[in-house]
């Protein structure tokens, strides 16, 4: 390696400028703080998820980021709004799979009603993104595709059946698919948060508080204190490792778990 590289920030960005990231329930949490990265190391960044106002409230902090409407699970909807996004934006060259969501039942209050719900956002969801947004990653001979899975799909979480079994399916469609693009330019992984301050956990807060009459504070802080390091992840955090795998020399690192958790989960 010459002297005259430049450092490692600088060389993300140089990654990153121009490139379009297409990010899933980009309007809060973790897909809110990932475009904004994205968007602040020069990407032009396209949010989508079902409500306009959470996804206008952030495209209006940077002229980089564009929106669209559309249900993860909706396949004629999503590949309608990824095809005008790359209309309008260029080819997709990075992917955000980060859609999601976590609701919890006891298997026998839960039905297949439910079941279905977790399946259709969680894991269709992706699926459909993915293969809509691949050929034109194969076509350019570059391509990032980041799922957001979770520590749920590493291991069994108790009321949490569809959200483990979804996000453990998750992590299968990555390897597979990882597998099936490995000379293509194309590197497809997952990221494993623990538990991350974001509306997922404010609704879980909620959700304990009504049930255990506990108060607020000690719910966050039973949930924080499942993170090894006691902890809550902030978004930004998993918007870094994002980064770090759509950036400089990372073409080799695909079908790869990483957890975020403030420890080993
Ligand atoms: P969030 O609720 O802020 O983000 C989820 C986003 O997905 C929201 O913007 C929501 O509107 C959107 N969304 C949900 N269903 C959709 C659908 N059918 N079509 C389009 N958009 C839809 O919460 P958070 O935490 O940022 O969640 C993002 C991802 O991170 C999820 O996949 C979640 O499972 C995962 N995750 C979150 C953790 C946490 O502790 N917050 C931990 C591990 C993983």
């Amino acid at each position: 390696m010459s002297g005259a590289q430049p450092d490692l920030p600088g060389r993300v960005a140089g990654v990153l400028a121009g490139r379009h990231a297409f990010v899933t329930g980009g309007g809060s949490g973790i897909g809110a703080a990932i475009a904004l990265a994205f968007a602040g190391a020069g990407a032009a960044v396209t949010i989508v998820g079902r409500r306009p106002q959470p996804l206008e409230r952030l495209a209006a902090q940077s002229e980089r980021i564009r929106t669209g409407i559309l249900d993860v699970g909706d396949e004629a909807m999503t590949e309608d709004v990824m095809h005008a996004a790359a209309q309008a934006a260029g080819a997709i060259d990075i992917l955000i799979a980060n859609a999601g969501i976590a609701e919890t039942l006891p298997i026998g209050k839960a039905d297949l009603a439910f079941w279905r719900r977790t399946m259709t956002t969680n894991l269709d969801g992706a699926y459909i993104s993915m293969r809509t947004a691949l050929p034109g990653m194969v076509a350019s001979g570059w391509g990032r595709i980041v799922a957001i899975a979770s520590v749920a799909g590493q291991k069994g979480v108790a009321r949490g059946t569809a959200y483990c079994a979804s996000k453990h399916g998750l992590i299968g469609l990555c390897r597979a698919l990882a597998e099936e693009t490995l000379t293509t330019g194309v590197t497809v992984n997952a990221l494993c948060p623990g538990f991350v301050r974001t509306p997922i956990v404010e609704r879980s807060v909620d959700n304990i508080v009504s049930k255990t009459g506990r108060s607020p504070e000690e719910a966050l802080n039973a949930l924080a204190g499942m993170n090894p390091n006691g902890r809550l992840v902030e978004p930004e955090e998993v918007a870094a490792a994002a980064l770090y795998l759509c950036g400089a020399d990372t073409g080799s690192v695909t079908g790869q778990t990483l957890q975020i958790a403030g420890g080993h989960v």
